[in-house]
């Protein structure tokens, strides 16, 4: 059985039994709503730990004002039995009362690279994915954590913290796990209907095809840029957030492609706001 633990002070003594066993701990952060990326992480974590622990948590600090915080899909027995499924020993869901208590006031934010990519439609989300990442690695103190590669900026960003920060935590990245036709995996694709959800192949239609315009030799980023912008244009339940090719490391923007040029995507699909992403 699946052990689920939902306050900090029931997570001590098996992290101290933990400790003394010299167990090597890796921290799988979640939101629930699972999927097969998630799970790919955890069986990525399996491979190089002894114990896995995975976080459930929405987090309320990385929505802003006017996004799906209430709506966020939550699904917990289903994620219960996926995670039991998977050989998972401990879950950890904290109430948000848990994680941010009366009087709460201390964020941290890497100040450079949230401020670009999602920034122009989520000002405030990277601070709060710092934050609560923070806190949980401070609460489960693992040797090791597994994101995955869809959320490259968040990648890019938690990198940073633990540098700057000097954090003992080694990250451990996974690839993005897609759809049978290339659709990223996400929580929210359940918010898709059955047309939007055709629709949505877009933003992987658009990854491959500027692929390939690499491969024919094709360096300037902004005649690929273009020629997204033109492709989203022309799906009609589809709205560009953003198109920008950036170094996949530190986020700048590169006027052309070169080695580890990351394209990032982020798509409004009718009220669905998807992102992607491809090294090119
Ligand atoms: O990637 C996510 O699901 C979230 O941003 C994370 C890392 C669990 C923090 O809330």
């Amino acid at each position: 059985m699946v052990q689920v633990v939902k306050t900090i002070a029931g997570l001590r003594p098996l992290r101290s039994k933990l400790r003394e066993q010299k167990a090597k701990v890796t921290l799988v952060p979640t939101m629930g709503a699972l999927h097969a990326g998630h799970l790919s992480l955890v069986q990525q974590a399996k491979k190089i730990s002894d114990y896995v622990l995975v976080s459930i948590f929405v987090n309320p600090t990385q929505f802003g004002p006017d996004e799906d915080f209430q709506d966020y899909p939550r699904d917990l027995n289903r994620d219960l039995s996926l995670l039991e499924e998977s050989g998972v020993g401990l879950v950890f869901i904290p109430e948000v009362a848990e994680i941010y208590p009366a009087g709460f006031q201390t964020y941290v934010a890497v100040e450079e690279l949230s401020q670009k990519l999602c920034v122009i439609s989520r000002p405030s989300h990277f601070r709060g994915v710092t934050t609560v990442v923070l806190k949980l690695f401070n609460i489960v103190q693992p040797e090791s954590a597994a994101f995955g590669q869809k959320d490259a900026q968040q990648v890019v960003i938690i990198r940073r913290m633990l540098k700057d920060l000097n954090l003992d935590v080694e990250l451990i990245t996974c690839p993005i796990v897609r759809e049978p036709d290339g659709l990223a995996l996400s929580s929210r694709n359940r918010y898709l209907n059955e047309a939007e959800r055709k629709a949505a192949i877009i933003l992987y239609q658009c990854l491959q095809w500027a692929k390939q315009r690499v491969e024919q030799g094709e360096a300037c980023s902004e005649g690929i840029l273009q020629g997204i912008k033109g492709s989203i244009e022309r799906e009609p339940l589809a709205r560009l957030d953003y198109a920008e090719i950036v170094d996949a490391e530190n986020l700048s923007g590169k006027a052309l492609v070169e080695k580890n040029s990351l394209l990032a995507l982020a798509v409004f699909i009718g009220k669905t706001r998807l992102i992607d992403n491809m090294v090119l």
